[in-house]
Parts: C-alpha cells; structure tokens; sequence
C-alpha cells in the first residue's frame, strides 16, 4: 500500500470513490478496485490486459525492458549458471539450493519419475494417432485417480509431495505420449542420468538401445525446460490458478493448465511455426507470407513473432538463438532448407516496418520450435514439451495462491443480451 492513492468520479454518482494505490517491489502501481462492487459498479477489460489478477512474489516481467526475473534473478543469468532442477528449486521454495539442498532435490525428483503400471494401461488406451497434447491434458488430470494419497491441498507436504511428483512425472508421460504415437515400447526412466538426458533416453531410447546424447545436445534440452519454466499470470498459469480457487485438487488444476497452452496463440505456437515454416517451403515464397501477415483482411499471423508483454525483445529469446545456434552447429545443420527459411523470415522480420513499428520480435516459441526440431523431436511433441517445462510455475503459483488467503476467482461481465422478456408459446414464435 501506498499514501497514494486514485480518485474516480463517475457521471451520475454523487461522491468520488476513493481507491488505494498498491506498490509492488518492481513493476507499475496498481490501482485497487476491489471496493467498486461494493459501489454497484465494476471495471470492464477484456482479455485483462489492465488487470493483475493476484499478488505474486515468483516471477517479475518488464516488458517495455524485455526483463524476466525468476525470485529476483534474471532468466539470462539462469540460464548460464544454473539447471532446469535448480530453477525448479527456486521457483517452488524462494531460494536457490545450496549443495546439499540440490543433491537432495534431485535424489527426490529422481525417485519419483516412475508412473504406476496402471497409467501405462490408461495411456495405452488412447488412440495410436491421438495428438500428444490431449493424452496428455487426459492423463495428468486421471492422476489424482493414482495418486489421492497427497491431494490433500490444506496440507503443506501434500502440496510438496505432489509439487515433486508432477515434475518428475511429466518427462516420462510426455515421453510414453512420443512412444504410444510412434509404436515403440515406453522406456522406464534411469535413475543415473540428468533430468535432460534421462527425458532424451526415455524418448529416443529403445530396448534394443539407447543413442548417445552429446553434452551440446542434453544442455540445449535443460535449456528448452527452464526457459519455458514460468511466465507470470500468462493465460494458462491464471487458468491452474482459477481452477485451484475453487478448491480442486491440483492434477486437475494441471490439466486445465495443459489445455489452456494448447491454443496456437500460447504454447501451441512453436508447433505452428515449424508448420508455417512448412507451409512457406521455398524462400521464394516468404514475401507472400509476409504480405498475408501485414494484411488486415488476412487471419494469418507470423507464428513465433509477437507478444502481450514484451515490445522490445523476448529474453528468453535471445538465450534460445544462441543455443539454436549451438544445436545446429553440433549438429552440421546450418544448410537445412527450413532453418535457411527461418533465418530470412527472422531477419525480414527485425527490419520490416510493420513489425518493427508494432513491436513484434520473434518471441521464445520461435526458436525453440528450431531446436527441438534439429534434435529431431516431432512437431506434435513440441507443446508438451512447453507444458513439461512450464509445470513447475503452475504448481509454484497453485501453491502460492493456496497457501495464502485466497477466494475463488469470479469475473463478471458486462452484460449486453436481451432485456428480460416473457417466453411466447410455440406457435407465436
Ligand atoms: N503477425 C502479424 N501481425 C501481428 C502478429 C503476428 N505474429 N502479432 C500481432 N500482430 C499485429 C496484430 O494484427 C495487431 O495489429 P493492429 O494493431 O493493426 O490490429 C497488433 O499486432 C497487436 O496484436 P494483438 O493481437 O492485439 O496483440 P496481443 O498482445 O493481443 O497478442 C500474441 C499477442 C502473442 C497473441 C500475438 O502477437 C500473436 O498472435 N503472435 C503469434 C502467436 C505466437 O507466436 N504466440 C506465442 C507467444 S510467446 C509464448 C507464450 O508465452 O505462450
């Protein structure tokens, strides 16, 4: 709270309502509405571009800046000095682990990777060629079937416990989603190798063997998880919290989360661009493209370019090129057509009036959907990859919200439907 405070004086009403200004430790004030209903009225924002929905302390967006701290580090630095596993550390607990505290946070998280055989079976009765997204928003929701044990959200440890399950779980469900696609044996998780590795095993390993990961290739996978580790009241970490406000438990509130990264303007991107990518086919054709996206009479977006938050450059985009680079220097890839039409519409792009005046620069979905296809992930798996990584925020900021005073959350509308009216019988309709 601050001395300051906001004054609204509305046509029609008789005294100004007075309302309180909060400062957060960064960021813009924030004007406290809250008392408005109590006044008969209500603010109107679609889409809450004007709206912060609750008070956080995990992650810190600039925008205008392209900053992103992760309990006050920067994602650049996080990305440089510490793991996928760390990060998750900190964003669950406030502070990064010291030495005895990773060893034991990655001992737990590696003891609990293994799902119940009886998922195996759930899995296994999806559709061969059902899109690994849906299996997954079904099987991570059928998880408070097997494991009711610690669903108890009242409970401190219950929330840990599941905290840890979800994100030792969720590289082995999306890696069997992989293998039930493809028709391949689901590999069991080895307990000897590192988050990255162990999720490239369970992915491309078969019982017959299991192909060696290059250090370049397995730090690019940790990189892919913790970039995309959190971000925020995004649409589908506000989507886990209104779920867990009404009290459900949290492999549901996941599986809402799951479904909500779905859409192609969120997590679903990254499997978009490599299908525009697909789409444009020959260099000689990224013009059109270009033209359809500048086009206001065209739906066509340039997938991977654009952001809500950030008008001057994504940070987790920057980390992302660089270790694009990396991948596809490792592995010999400079030359593949694809990337060769990724680089120009890149290009085009960061110098095109258009999306330099609106400020749309190519955002984290862009480059990731570039890696994970050089290390030879299918275009399908890429969201699930997103949500794998992006499960810790979720159940970081389902925990906040649950272990704080909180209400259910319940926008209104403004309503613009017919007046009340008296229902004619059948044959006066
Ligand atoms: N290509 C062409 N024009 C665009 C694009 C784009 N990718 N993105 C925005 N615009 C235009 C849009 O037409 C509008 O123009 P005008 O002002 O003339 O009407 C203007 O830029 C502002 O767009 P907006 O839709 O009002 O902006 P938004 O903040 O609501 O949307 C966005 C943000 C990410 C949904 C949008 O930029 C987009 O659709 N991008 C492509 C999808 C994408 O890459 N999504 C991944 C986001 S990053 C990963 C994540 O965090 O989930």
């Amino acid at each position: 709270m601050t001395d300051k405070k906001a004054v609204l004086s509305i046509d029609g009403y008789d005294t100004a309502i007075n309302l309180p200004v909060l400062s957060g430790t960064l960021g813009q004030d924030v004007i406290d509405v809250s008392s408005l209903t109590a006044n008969d009225i209500f603010t109107f924002d679609p889409g809450f571009t004007s709206t912060a929905s609750c008070e956080s302390k995990i992650t810190f967006i600039d925008g205008a800046k392209g900053i992103l701290l992760h309990r006050g580090y920067p994602i650049d630095e996080l990305a440089e000095k510490a793991s996928y596993l760390e990060t998750c550390y900190l964003l669950l607990n406030g502070e990064l682990p010291d030495a005895t505290q990773k060893a034991e946070f990655e001992d737990i998280i590696t003891s609990h990777t293994m799902v119940n055989r009886s998922i195996e079976q759930f899995l296994s009765g999806f559709r061969y060629d059902a899109h690994p997204m849906a299996i997954m928003c079904g099987v991570v929701g059928a998880m408070s079937s097997f494991y009711h044990d610690s669903i108890d959200i009242e409970d401190p440890t219950h929330r840990m416990i599941t905290a840890h399950r979800l994100i030792a779980k969720m590289p082995t469900l999306a890696a069997m989603c992989y293998k039930h696609y493809v028709g391949q044996p689901y590999m069991y998780p080895k307990n000897d190798l590192t988050y990255a590795e162990n999720f490239l095993h369970m992915m491309f390993g078969t019982p017959c063997g299991t192909p060696k990961v290059s250090p370049v290739l397995a730090r690019a996978m940790d990189l892919l998880f913790l970039l995309h580790a959190d971000h925020e009241q995004n649409a589908s970490t506000s989507t886990v919290r209104l779920a867990g406000s009404s009290g459900a438990n949290p492999f549901s509130c996941i599986a809402a989360g799951i479904a909500a990264l779905w859409g192609p303007s969120h997590g679903g991107a990254n499997q978009a661009v490599l299908e525009m990518l697909n789409e444009i086919g020959d260099e000689k054709h990224i013009d059109t493209f270009v033209k359809r996206a500048k086009d206001k009479n065209d739906p066509f977006r340039l997938m991977g370019f654009g952001h809500r938050v950030y008008k001057n450059f994504d940070p987790r985009a920057k980390v992302m090129k660089q270790a694009c680079d990396d991948v596809l220097a490792e592995l010999g890839l400079d030359n593949d057509p694809l990337l060769k039409i990724a680089k120009r519409l890149e290009k085009i792009a960061l110098e095109d009036d258009y999306f330099v005046s609106k400020k749309l620069y190519p955002n984290v979905d862009f480059y990731s959907g570039i890696i994970m296809k050089a290390l030879g992930i299918p275009t399908e798996m890429f969201t699930v990859i997103f949500a794998t990584g992006r499960t810790v925020g979720w159940i970081a900021h389902w925990n906040e919200m649950i272990s704080n005073p909180y209400k259910i959350g319940r926008p209104r509308q403004l309503y613009t439907g017919p007046s009340q009216r008296s229902i004619p019988s059948v044959d006066e309709r």
